[in-house]
């Protein structure tokens, strides 16, 4: 006979046979919960037994109006959310501690209520003098916004209840204590709980809410990935320490496109919006240097160019370094092994390092050619010709594959002085596009073309 599988992580789905302290699958501390099966007890009557409420079907052509929305006037945000807010969403934005969340959520929150929407936004980790303070000194202290330090979950709904608002920001999500789960503020049944009650109400009361969420150094939002589900959009707010840049990307949206990104940056005053991040990412730039190559990428709807560095050193070491920041290091590996076993420019004895300039975090294939560029430039100690932006997807085999949207990508490179680009073969271009592009068809002639090798 089959075991019975009553207990369930919380945190990851797993099923269980029994409780235990820490969930194998995930790793995750006191997550295990039972449940009671379906089908327990033999008094329980199938459910067809009785007749629920009738179920309204509509066809597919049936039309929908667009959700009508709220623009705050932070285009970086407007955009990101998919071209303002929606009324009765649920958002959960996630980021490491002291990333700027709060100080993100505090302008939008004050740009909201100068938008016309009633907005309260609630602390459970500072107090209203400490957030008084804060608002002071972003210019918003004349905004109408109000204010609450409070963690009790029930004392929240009851004011919202009350107060009706349009937009409520919870800050955060970790420090939230509902009553009726007997376990500690933070923990994954206490994050998962405020989470589901937060926007149930928010849909029951067509209130929007805005759930704040650290995240863990695995880099996941800390508590139950199932806090993901139950939101309509997920944003994650990025930046390096050190850099002023911060990047925010939609990672989920039902109501607008995924992988969108807006870019700001922390001043003094707060988050600046960044309407030309190209400029923005490229503007540390020195002189074409051997292993700096600009790739033409494409965010979301928008494209952006980025720097890639990249160096390479002998070391002694049996088992040299990879190490990457800003892009994905199991897709340098790849490109390293294609380098080696096609091209002949094995990397055995070197270290590498791979940087992404700026702290954005890039994740298109697209990108592929100008990372095997980089380290090419790196390893051989020549510089790429000025002025070219690189593009295209590198295959196992060592063909290049054509990406989407070149003639954009193309565009934005021109408008930044960059007239000339590395793409793969059978792009697609409009005419007049072809001007000072090299389509290359694999990763040989590229190679023989530009270094000279092969
Ligand atoms: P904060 O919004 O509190 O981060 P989070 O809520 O994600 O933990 O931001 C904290 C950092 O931002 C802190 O290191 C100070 C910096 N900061 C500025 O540089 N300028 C500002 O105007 C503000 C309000 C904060
Ligand atoms: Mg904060």
């Amino acid at each position: 006979m089959a075991r019975a599988e009553n207990f369930t992580c919380t945190a990851c789905g797993a099923a269980h046979s029994k409780w235990s302290g820490r969930c194998d699958a995930c790793g995750e501390w006191n997550s295990i919960v039972e449940e009671k099966p379906l089908s327990a007890g033999p008094a329980r009557k199938s459910l067809g037994a009785r007749r629920g409420a009738l179920v309204e079907l509509s066809d597919l052509s049936t039309e929908e109006q667009p959700p009508p929305r709220t623009a705050c006037g932070i285009s970086e945000l407007d955009r990101v959310l998919g071209g303002g807010l929606v009324p009765a969403s649920a958002i959960l934005l996630g980021g490491d501690p002291g990333i700027g969340k709060s100080t993100l959520l505090l302008q939008a929150t004050a740009s909201f209520a100068r938008a016309g929407l009633k907005a309260v936004y609630v602390s459970g980790e500072e107090s209203r003098a400490q957030i008084r303070m804060r608002a002071q000194r972003l210019g918003l202290a004349d905004a109408p916004v109000s204010l609450a330090a409070e963690t009790n979950l029930r004392n929240i709904l009851t004011m919202l209840e009350a107060e009706k608002p349009d937009l409520v920001v919870i800050d955060s999500i970790q420090t939230m204590w509902a009553d009726n789960v007997e376990s500690a503020p933070g923990s994954v049944s206490q994050v998962r709980a405020a989470a589901h009650e937060l926007t149930a109400f928010a849909k029951r009361h067509g209130l929007s809410v805005v759930l704040v969420g650290h995240v863990t150094k695995e880099g996941q939002i800390a508590g139950p990935r199932v806090i993901e589900h139950m939101v309509d959009t997920v944003l994650y707010f990025e930046g390096e320490r050190g850099h002023h840049f911060r990047i925010l990307r939609a990672v989920k949206n039902r109501f607008g496109p995924a992988d969108e990104i807006g870019v700001f940056e922390m001043t003094g005053k707060g988050l600046a919006e960044v309407l030309n991040p190209s400029a923005l990412f490229l503007s540390e730039r020195d002189e074409p240097a051997p292993g700096s190559v600009v790739f033409a990428g494409i965010e979301g709807t928008r494209p952006v160019l980025v720097e890639f560095q990249a160096l390479v050193a002998p070391t002694p070491q049996s088992q040299p370094r990879r190490s990457v920041v800003g892009w994905d290091g199991a897709r340098l590996s790849m490109i390293l092994a294609v380098l080696e076993a096609r091209c002949a420019i094995p990397f055995s004895g070197l270290d590498v390092y791979l940087n992404v300039a700026g702290g954005l975090k890039v994740r298109e294939p697209a990108a592929d050619l100008a990372v095997a560029a980089a380290l090419l430039s790196a390893r051989e100690d020549v510089a790429l010709p000025a002025d070219t932006v690189v593009f295209g997807e590198i295959s196992l085999s060592g063909a290049l594959r054509s990406v989407a949207q070149t003639a954009n990508r193309l565009k934005e490179a021109r408008k930044l002085g960059f007239s000339k680009a590395i793409a793969p073969a059978n792009s697609k271009m409009s005419s007049g596009d072809g001007n000072g592009v090299r389509q290359m068809p694999d990763l040989t002639s590229f190679v023989g073309e530009i270094f000279g090798a092969g």
